[in-house]
């Protein structure tokens, strides 16, 4: 567990620094505790993160709509996805990041 966190970590960063990600450091560890569980695993059905074909569908419907079916959670995912700690504004970014809207729509 600790070598995966250290891992994902790692992964984090170099998103940081490759201009995809504007997280606060307490937005990515929601995520690396949440979002992450779910879509860096190549579970059926689980839209996998930095994988674009897993969201080019699903990114046409527009950030708002996705940001919507977070909160009010979707098949698999459970509302919030998870993460009852996260804000409206954590959800967002999230959100941005997980779909990858920014950087290659
Ligand atoms: C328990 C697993 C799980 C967790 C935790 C989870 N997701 Fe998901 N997520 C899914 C699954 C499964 C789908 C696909 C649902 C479907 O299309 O039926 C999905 C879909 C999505 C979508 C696409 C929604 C759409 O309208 O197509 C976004 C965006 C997303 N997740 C973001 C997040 C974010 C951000 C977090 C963390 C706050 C998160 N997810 C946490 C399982 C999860």
């Amino acid at each position: 567990m600790r070598l995966l966190k250290s891992l994902l970590s790692a992964l984090l960063l170099t998103m940081a620094c490759s201009g995809q990600a504007q997280l606060s450091e307490r937005q990515s560890r929601l995520l690396v505790v949440n979002c992450i569980q779910c879509h860096a695993r190549g579970n059926a059905g689980f839209p996998i993160m930095g994988n674009p074909d897993d969201w080019k569908t699903r990114n046409r419907q527009g950030e708002d709509r996705l940001l919507r079916s977070v909160i009010e959670g979707l098949g698999g995912m459970p509302p919030l996805g998870y993460c009852a700690a996260c804000s409206e504004a954590d959800l967002r970014a999230l959100t941005r990041l997980v779909a990858g809207l920014e950087g290659g729509k």
